[in-house]
């Protein structure tokens, strides 16, 4: 099934004529853990803002679950680089800035909350502030409340970028067990990054973006199953793949 589709989306900037990104065309299905990779400054983040609605694109389209978008939807949710935590709010009232839109009562808005927390480790953590936490503990918060409102798909830019590598690690196999795992609603992942090897490592498939004006230079296909051994030949040949596909 179709999650997303992008289709000939361009993007310039209000009152320039000129494309930052420039005919962007790709499809992601149900299930898929998409990776999107490609030069500073070319529009990743754009790409993302756009499918999630939050700006509009110049022309073209996204369609999310075969509809048109007008603005945010509750089928996806955002996990930032930065965390984007509310340093005067504790952590489950974090987490519950993501049920702000529920119907659920306060009480069982708690409770969803703190099971949340539990799930990713934080469990004893509902009432600290954020800024007693590490990083990956931050960047748990996070991701606990993008998923409070059951999204289908998840958008993460850079998510483990400002991460010490041994937390990205462990983090990274959390998402993995997320997509795995048939009680969390999240389905599908397109994650923006820098590091090659992570998308190598995570990805069904890597888009792979030119230099402005931004166009797909390439869509690669990884078939092998996860968790997936980074010394492998086939590993390290993929990521040869996407390097050269970068430089070209
Ligand atoms: N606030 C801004 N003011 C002016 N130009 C911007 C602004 N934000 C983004 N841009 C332009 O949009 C381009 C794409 O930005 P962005 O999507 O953040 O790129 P990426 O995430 O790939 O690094 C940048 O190269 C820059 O030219
Ligand atoms: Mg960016």
């Amino acid at each position: 099934m179709n999650m997303i589709s992008v289709e000939d989306v361009t993007f310039a900037m209000e009152g320039s004529d000129t494309n930052i990104i420039d005919g962007v065309s790709f499809k992601i299905n149900k299930g898929e853990f998409v990776s999107i990779v490609g030069p500073s400054g070319c529009g990743k983040s754009t790409i993302l803002r756009i499918i999630a609605g939050l700006i509009p694109p110049s022309s073209g389209r996204v369609r999310v679950m075969g509809r048109g978008i007008e603005g945010p939807s509750k089928k996806l949710s955002f996990v930032f680089q930065d965390f984007a935590l509310l340093p005067w709010l504790t952590n489950i009232e974090n987490v519950k800035i993501g049920l702000n839109l529920s119907e659920l009562s306060e009480d069982e808005k708690d409770k969803k909350a703190s099971e949340l927390l539990d799930r990713f480790g934080l469990s004893g953590f509902e009432t600290y502030y954020p800024n007693v936490l590490s990083g990956g503990m931050k960047q748990r918060v996070g991701i606990a409340r993008a998923v409070a409102s059951d999204p289908q798909i998840l958008l993460m830019d850079e998510p483990f970028s400002s991460l010490d590598e041994l937390t990205a690690e462990t983090l990274r196999s959390d998402i993995v067990y997320m997509l795995e795992n048939k009680n969390i609603s999240v389905n599908s992942v397109i994650m923006v990054t820098h590091n090659v090897e992570e998308a190598v490592q995570l990805s069904d498939k890597i888009i792979v973006l030119s230099n402005k004006p931004t166009k797909v230079k390439k869509i690669l296909s990884i078939k092998t199953g996860r968790p997936r051994d980074k010394r492998a030949a086939s590993f390290m040949e993929t990521m040869d793949l996407v390097y050269a596909e970068l430089a070209k």
